[in-house]
């Protein structure tokens, strides 16, 4: 259905997403399975979890960038690619747990035990990988932190002080959500599913969306499926079989389609009464 190659552009129109929290789920378990696949991004050095200074061996950023590699193909289908929380693990940004840990004292051992019986697995990875994570995990910290003024968004008390009229007109017009979306199809019933903050939050940043790649193999090839990976060396997808397949990034040609990250965009644009009117509308749809 959604992986196949023909249906890979253009975009179709959103199916009911109960799909996609369902592919959700079962990617959550497939990235539990293979908690040990090929990792295309470089190991760094070798740096002990617990020293006083695990990144001497490599720059902050590029310490943070590999982890944010890493993050983003072993931990994002769960904790977001962000960290800020997915569809079965928390926020870690937020996380008491993370506040407290100080070079991966905390945090190593967690990624290193798992906490299996909660749905957290455990993972064998060399400790200069699970550095750059610690690192990338207490950047993602300080970015959420330092975004929290400047968020935009509504209190609960205001989601009922929109205009709902104006909100349909917003969706089906500027917003163009109606490009998407549609009331009686993938967003039938979604405030019955969210209530108040938590729809909200879907809304401006939707989560666990999966974005779709066709890649063209040098002798002209071409395979459809899920982006799972993607670096300036590494292309991944996982195919319709939910196989892994990895190429390096020159020698193929690709495309990736990620209507979700419209959402990012859609940020920006937004009004303070956008999204009142907005939230107004969706409520209506239950
Ligand atoms: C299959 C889903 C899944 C994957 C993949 C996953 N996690 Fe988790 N993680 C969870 C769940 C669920 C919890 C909450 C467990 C609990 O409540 O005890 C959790 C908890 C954690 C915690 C503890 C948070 C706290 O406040 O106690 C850390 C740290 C963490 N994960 C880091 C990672 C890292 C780093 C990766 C990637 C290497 C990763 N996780 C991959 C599901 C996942
Ligand atoms: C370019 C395509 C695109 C546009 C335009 C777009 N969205 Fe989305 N939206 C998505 C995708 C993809 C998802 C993720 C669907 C999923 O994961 O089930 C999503 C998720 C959502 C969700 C969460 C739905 C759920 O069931 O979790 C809401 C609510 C939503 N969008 C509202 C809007 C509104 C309101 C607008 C216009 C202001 C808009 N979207 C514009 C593609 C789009």
């Amino acid at each position: 259905m959604l992986l196949t190659p023909r249906n890979s552009f253009p975009m179709p129109k959103l199916t009911q997403s109960g799909f996609f929290r369902c592919a959700v789920a079962m990617l959550a378990s497939a990235a539990a399975a293979s908690a040990q696949a090929p990792k295309p991004a470089p190991a760094p050095p070798k740096t002990a979890i617990g020293a006083p200074a695990p990144n001497v061996a490599m720059p902050a950023s590029k310490l943070v960038q590999t982890g944010g590699s890493l993050f983003v193909q072993q931990c994002g289908f769960c904790h977001g690619r962000d960290a800020g929380g997915g569809e079965t693990g928390p926020d870690l940004t937020g996380s008491k747990l993370v506040a407290a840990d100080i070079n991966g004292d905390t945090i190593a051992p967690v990624i290193r035990n798992g906490r299996p019986e909660n749905g957290m697995p455990r993972f064998d990875l060399p400790d200069g990988d699970i550095a750059a994570l610690v690192a990338f995990i207490h950047f993602q910290k300080i970015e959420a932190a330092s975004r929290k003024g400047g968020r935009r968004g509504v209190d609960v008390a205001d989601l009922q002080t929109g205009d709902a009229e104006a909100g349909k007109r917003y969706f089906n017009g500027p917003g163009a959500c109606s490009s998407c979306h549609s009331p009686s199809g993938d967003l039938a019933g979604v405030a019955k599913r969210f209530e108040g903050l938590k729809l909200e939050e879907r809304m401006l940043y939707p989560r666990g969306a999966k974005a779709k790649v066709t890649v063209t193999l040098a002798n002209g090839q071409t395979l459809t499926g899920e982006l799972v990976y993607r670096d300036e060396f590494t292309i991944g997808m996982r195919d319709s079989s939910r196989h892994y397949h990895a190429w390096p990034a020159s020698a193929v040609h690709y495309t990736v389609d990620a209507p979700a990250e419209k959402h990012a965009d859609l940020l920006a644009q937004y009004t303070d009464a956008d999204i009142h009117n907005l939230m107004a509308y969706l409520q209506t749809l239950r």
